[in-house]
């Protein structure tokens, strides 16, 4: 007998702004073709003046809750994964944590800016498993529009804001690929790519916020690769082939990516979350918004293998195998 992180519950959360690649044209040297082109991308959601990273996860986390039925006070760990945090400190996680009204366990924040849920299920994976928590919150939630440089064509078309939550909880069982729950996690980082994707400033080295910077390429032809490993890691370590995955949940940074780890699986293309069309890339909240959005339509359905994967600044990777 083993114990499993099974999902009990999924939560998302988009702000109302929508803003259209037509609309970006107007302040900035660029085209709805362009961008729908090279990245999928037709629209993303910005946050309103005064709405948070908390205020999002927040919203996202109160779904996940509701839909399982469990209340606030069951949660024995918050992690949330962000890059945008509301503050320096304290972190992100213990704002949601307050304002859910959860007094006890613990809430902290990970940072692995896109791979961020991939790394904070790991987590949540580790203290179930572990018998440490029983009920895990895993958030993703992300203000990008703070962080982005709105004249830098190349990267501020790329992003946009929300969050999605997906609550964990341990449940004993067989350990066979056939049950139910996280099958598996992983991470990896390599940090000698700082220069390919970083922001250009921080508490201790410039005192202020900064921008993203990003050399798309060199971002583009790693993610593919890493990815890719990332897939095979996953699947080798359940005895598992592409045949066996019913849907991938993949991180949403550009069509051309998500297409071409679709296509390495075979899965056909209505086997695949896509919701970079209409949300973005929003960094570590857009796996569990893609998440949300399929089980809500109902396309997702218990006992349904999906897998997970991202690639992020750092650089930072993974994938995660989840028996829904
Ligand atoms: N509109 C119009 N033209 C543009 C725009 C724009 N928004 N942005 C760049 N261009 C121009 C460039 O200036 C360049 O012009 P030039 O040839 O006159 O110099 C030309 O388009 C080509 O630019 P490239 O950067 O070579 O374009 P590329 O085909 O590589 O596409 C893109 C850029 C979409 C960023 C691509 O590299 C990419 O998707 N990379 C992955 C990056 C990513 O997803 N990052 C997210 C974070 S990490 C992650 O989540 C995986």
């Amino acid at each position: 007998m083993t114990v499993r992180a099974v999902a009990v519950g999924c939560g998302a959360y988009l702000p109302s702004r929508v803003l259209t690649n037509a609309q970006l044209s107007e302040t900035l040297e660029t085209s709805d073709e362009w961008i729908a082109q090279r990245t999928g991308i037709r629209q993303r959601h910005i946050a309103a003046e005064g709405e948070v990273t908390s205020d999002m996860g927040l919203a996202a986390s109160q779904q996940a809750l509701e839909m399982a039925g469990i209340g606030p006070e069951e949660v024995d760990l918050i992690v949330c994964a962000t890059s945008t945090p509301d503050e320096t400190f304290p972190a992100t996680a213990t704002r949601i944590q307050a304002r859910l009204g959860s007094t006890r366990g613990a809430a902290f924040d990970v940072q692995a800016v896109c791979s961020g849920f991939i790394y904070a299920l790991s987590i949540a994976d580790a203290y179930i498993r572990l018998g440490q928590a029983q009920t895990v919150l895993v958030v993703g939630a992300e203000t990008f529009s703070r962080i982005l440089d709105w004249t830098d064509r190349s990267t501020c078309v790329l992003f946009g804001d929300g969050a999605g939550a997906l609550l964990l909880r341990g449940e004993p069982g067989e350990g066979t690929a056939a049950d139910r729950g996280l099958l598996s996690t992983h991470i990896h980082s390599d940090g000698r790519f700082h220069d390919a994707l970083y922001v250009d400033g921080g508490p201790s080295l410039t005192g202020t916020t900064g921008h993203l910077r990003m050399e798309g390429k060199e971002v583009f032809r790693h993610a593919v690769v890493r990815m890719a490993e990332a897939i095979d890691d996953a699947l080798e370590a359940n005895g598992l082939t592409a045949g066996d995955v019913d849907w991938l949940v993949p991180h949403q940074a550009n069509a051309r990516i998500i297409d071409a780890m679709g296509r390495r699986l075979a899965l056909p293309e209505d086997r695949v979350v896509v919701t970079v069309d209409r949300h973005a890339n929003t960094s570590a909240a857009s796996i569990p918004l893609a998440l949300s959005e399929a089980v809500g339509d109902g396309r997702i359905k218990t006992g349904d293998l999906l897998l997970m994967e991202a690639l992020g600044g750092g650089f930072t990777w993974g994938s995660a195998l989840l028996r829904w």
